[in-house]
């Protein structure tokens, strides 16, 4: 069964969509560790109350950005894991890091890419006046929110949206993408061709 270790830093509603997809038996995968640089993130909560392991890896604990990534892999290689799911981690891996895991790491972003690359993406497509907006799911590479792209969804912009009301109705969308790139990764149906993702059905 494929092992999966997530990267997250705050909330983790992405998170538990996997994690409930996984113990609903919609994904044949195993959410082995989750993993934090944020001692107080939700997302480990979420990773205790369903028996997951959770552990915070500090970067002041760190005197180099490298070792506090290497502290991450000796935990990801302590289960395992195959697949790395980053889910509202808010620090940029360096590339090291992505050739270590080359192609096997994840990453959702909240804006149809290559639009709104960073943070406050729905912000971003708001004041660029866009008519629709929505979240990627894409494979991490070198760049930030460059990687090629697996699935994305589509939602309206309203003309009376703020950032939380637009950034709720994107949330919506990424709780059902994300789960259903694992899915697809889980049962080997991903292909990369330089950019492109096949998706083969
Ligand atoms: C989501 O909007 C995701 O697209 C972005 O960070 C946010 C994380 O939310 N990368 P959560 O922690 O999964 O609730």
């Amino acid at each position: 069964m494929l092992k999966l270790g997530v990267l997250a830093s705050g909330r983790g509603s992405n998170l538990q969509s996997i994690i409930d997809a996984v113990e609903a038996g919609e994904i044949e995968a195993e959410v082995k560790v989750v993993i934090s640089d944020n001692e107080n993130a939700q997302a480990l909560e979420r990773a205790t109350k369903h028996q997951i392991e959770a552990q915070y890896v500090g970067p002041e604990d760190y005197s180099t950005s490298n070792g506090f990534e290497q502290a991450i892999i000796d935990q990801l290689e302590r289960y395992d894991v195959e697949l790395v799911i980053l889910a509202g981690f808010m620090k940029l891996l360096s590339p090291y890091f992505i050739k270590y895991y080359q192609n096997r790491i994840m990453n959702i972003h909240p804006s149809l890419l290559p639009a709104f690359k960073g943070l406050h993406a729905q912000q971003q497509a708001l004041d660029y006046g866009v008519k629709v907006a929505g979240c990627t799911v894409h494979f991490v590479d070198q760049g930030m929110d460059t990687g090629p792209i697996i699935l994305q969804a589509v939602v309206p912009v309203k003309e009376d949206d703020t950032e939380d009301s637009l950034a709720t109705r994107i949330l919506e969308e990424e709780h059902k993408v994300y789960p259903e790139a694992v899915k697809l990764y889980a049962e080997d149906k991903l292909e990369i061709e330089g950019r492109k993702v096949i998706i083969k059905r």
